[in-house]
């Protein structure tokens, strides 16, 4: 598989970790398209891959597909720059947060796209990516967007494009939420009396081994959370404080304001 990035950020290079620790393409099959000349020095030295300043070195490099990596600021710019120069055969991903695959195809005259959700977790093979694709797309595009995005995690394909823009709210900024919630939790060992260190190794264990519990059994959350909630005991204070300052509530108003904010950026 040839692969181009237009675009080398956070996001590229946790792809590019996950292909090349899967094999699924060789580091002199991969090229990335990326302004910063210090960044591009860097991809270069660090993962042995091709670099270039050119977004349209990215296309004329028969690559099978070129993935669109850059901010949803720039995808116009960027886009304009790939007019009418995608063959057929090649397929375009986005990973841009909120840009609809039919802004993709109206500004590349290109119809081939898939547009993916990924999360940063892809650096360590422990991501989510939710995908879809245009009608153009055929069975063998799908099954190489497939096998380009296993190694990063679990990929889950959706008809409804929709469920892109939900996702980004939900599984593309939730790694943020968690690592708030377990930043709040280390303060409040802290504000115990703890030392930050022990505040750390017990709160990263707890989200980790709980998580893990989560994926094992199979069971519900809520049901994982009252075996650990007896009644008038600690964690029963805990919880009913939480739910006094409205926790849940919040929660669901930030992946809301998220939800507004991909529809927004896919406007731009
Ligand atoms: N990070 C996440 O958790 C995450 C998750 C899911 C989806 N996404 C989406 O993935 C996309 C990339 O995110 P990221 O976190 O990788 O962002 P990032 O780290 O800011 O990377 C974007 C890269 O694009 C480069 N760039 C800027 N203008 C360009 C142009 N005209 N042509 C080519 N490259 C250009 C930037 O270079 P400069 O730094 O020099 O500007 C930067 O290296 C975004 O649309 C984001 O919404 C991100």
């Amino acid at each position: 598989m040839i692969i181009s990035f237009i675009g080398g950020g956070a996001m590229c290079e946790a792809i590019v970790q996950g292909i090349l620790s899967a094999k699924s393409a060789n580091c002199a099959d991969i090229l990335i398209a990326e302004p910063n000349e210090e960044r591009r020095v860097k991809l270069k030295k660090q993962y042995g891959i091709k670099t270039t300043p050119n977004n349209t070195d990215a296309i004329h490099n028969n690559a099978d597909i070129i993935v669109l990596s850059i901010k949803p600021q720039v995808l116009a710019a960027v886009t304009h720059e790939l007019k009418d120069l995608l063959k057929p055969q090649q397929l375009l991903l986005s990973i841009v947060a909120g840009a609809k695959l039919d802004t993709i195809i109206k500004s590349t005259n290109h119809d081939s796209v898939i547009r993916v959700m990924p999360n940063t977790p892809a650096q360590i093979g422990a991501g989510v990516s939710v995908w879809t694709a245009t009608p153009a797309v055929d069975g063998e595009k799908k099954e190489m967007t497939a096998e380009l995005l296993n190694p990063l995690g679990i990929e889950i394909y959706v008809e409804d494009e929709s469920m892109i823009d939900m996702s980004t709210a939900l599984s593309g900024s939730g790694p943020a939420y968690l690592f708030a919630f377990v930043e709040s939790l280390i303060e409040a060992g802290i504000s115990l009396g703890m030392s930050k260190e022990l505040s750390n190794e017990l709160v990263i264990h707890t989200v980790l081994g709980s998580s893990k519990m989560l994926n094992q059994t199979g069971m519900d959350p809520s049901e994982l959370r009252n075996l650990v909630t007896s009644p008038g005991g600690t964690t029963s204070a805990a919880l009913s404080k939480l739910n006094e300052e409205g926790f849940s509530q919040s929660l669901i108003m930030a992946v809301k304001s998220a939800y507004k904010r991909s529809i927004e950026l896919g406007k731009l």
